[in-house]
């Protein structure tokens, strides 16, 4: 990493992430480390300008007050202590600094350089993927998610034909997602990919199965068996991509702060297959993926593409799977991606999407009496998907949207609108 770097020690405050934010968006390069972290583990990386001790409501952790290591006063580097009273340094701040104190420290103090932009991280990363990897081969399972698009894009750039993606199709996909990935990377970037159709198999897997943690236990673990199918039929692989970033890794907990989540990513491939991992953007932000992806030329419908979980719309077409519904959410959900698209709401609302139960009810179509299914519209507002409150979705909108779902989606003779925050409910329904 040839850019300058200001290092955020965490002793547990929450609000880590949003100091290295703030020096992110100033254009230099910020990364969040352990408060322990050791004076010979700070010189061992690159470019350091200045430290900020960023205290917090946790700094106390089990009765005991955590603190860095004295001798980092002594190395030379400019250091800011926020709300940590005991720091050995001269300036303390009661709070978080705002944006003039923060650039006064940064620039002035440490003297860095505003040299962080994606064009600079790309050369770096390409830099050190080539180093890393040499003339050996990277697999890597490509989803059309934007981590694993942007990761795949990256690799291509730096190791070309070396790279082996491998796509997935386990039929749960949204309307042309697959052939989309298969357009972009095969077609335009002309990358290695073996697509994979394993529609059948996985909803031969999934028949009758109402539990919707065994339907995502099947899901998870027979991708897995595909992913390792496939890996074993080529020669010479060594490394595995992973769309691993920022958050996945201050979630996974440092020592200091509270854990969220374990980190997980394809994790779980069986350790025989020996793979050393191949991480490009887990120094990034999300939207810092985004940008990246913009930067190596991915359309911005792949970049800018919502979250959507890992067992697709095996979640989303609820209790046992059946094909007639499992169509009735594909295509609803792309008539309500249509639509908010052209309402601009798909750039507003964080996340939107069509659910389908496993019930019918009474309804009349051609003056005919018809029992039928039902169709869910989700649409929520949310920063960290912990908590969410509904999108206020204008009437117009919705009652366009529900004249097409039942004017073009088959079996479906009712739709409603999903009210409710999370908590109690969940984003998804299963
Ligand atoms: P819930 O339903 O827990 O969802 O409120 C929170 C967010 O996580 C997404 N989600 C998943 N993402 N794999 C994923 O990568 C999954 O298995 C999964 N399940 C839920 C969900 O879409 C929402 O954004």
């Amino acid at each position: 990493m040839k850019q300058d770097m200001i290092v955020i020690l965490d002793l547990g405050s929450t609000e880590n992430t949003v100091v290295a934010r703030e020096i992110r968006d100033m254009g230099v390069y910020s990364e969040i480390h352990p408060h322990d972290i050791t004076p010979e583990e700070l010189n061992g990386l690159d470019n350091v300008k200045g430290i900020i001790l960023n205290g917090g409501e946790n700094r106390v952790v089990d009765g005991v007050a955590v603190d860095v290591s004295p001798a980092l006063y002594d190395l030379g580097y400019p250091v800011i202590a926020i709300d940590h009273p005991t720091a050995k340094c001269a300036q303390k701040l009661d709070a978080l600094p705002d944006e003039a104190t923060l650039k006064k420290f940064v620039f002035d103090e440490c003297k860095a350089e505003p040299n962080w932009n994606m064009k600079n991280f790309i050369a770096d990363q390409v830099e050190l993927v080539k180093r890393q990897v040499g003339d050996r081969k990277v697999l890597l399972a490509l989803s059309g998610g934007v981590d694993s698009s942007v990761v795949a894009a990256l690799l291509l750039k730096a190791i070309g034909q070396q790279l082996v993606c491998v796509h997935v199709n386990h039929g749960l996909m949204r309307k042309n997602e697959s052939e989309s990935v298969v357009e972009v990377f095969q077609n335009q970037l002309h990358a290695n990919l073996i697509y994979v159709d394993a529609t059948e198999r996985f909803l031969g897997k999934l028949e009758g199965v109402k539990d919707p943690e065994e339907k995502r236990k099947i899901i998870g673990g027979e991708f897995i068996r595909v992913f390792e199918e496939e890996a074993r039929k080529l020669d010479g692989i060594d490394f595995l991509g992973q769309g691993t970033i920022y958050p996945d890794i201050i979630e996974s907990g440092t020592k200091t702060a509270k854990m969220v989540k374990s980190h997980h990513n394809v994790g779980g491939l069986p350790e025989d297959l020996q793979f050393e991992l191949v991480e490009p953007l887990k120094q990034l932000f999300k939207d810092e993926v985004r940008a990246c992806g913009i930067e190596l030329g991915l359309p911005p419908h792949m970049v800018y593409r919502q979250p959507f979980p890992g067992p697709g719309l095996g979640v989303r077409c609820l209790g046992a799977i059946t094909r007639d519904r499992l169509e009735a959410v594909r295509e609803s959900d792309a008539i309500l991606r249509e639509e908010f698209e052209k309402a601009g709401l798909d750039k507003k609302v964080w996340q939107y999407f069509t659910v389908v139960p496993d019930f019918k009810s009474v309804g009349m179509k051609n003056h005919a009496r018809c029992f039928e299914y039902m169709v869910i519209i989700r649409a929520i507002n949310t920063i960290d998907a912990m908590t969410a409150s509904i999108e206020k979705v204008d009437w117009d909108v919705l009652e366009k949207i529900t004249n097409r779902i039942l004017a073009e989606v088959e079996n479906v003779n009712r739709v409603c609108y999903d009210m409710s925050p999370k908590p109690p409910a969940t984003i998804e329904f299963e």
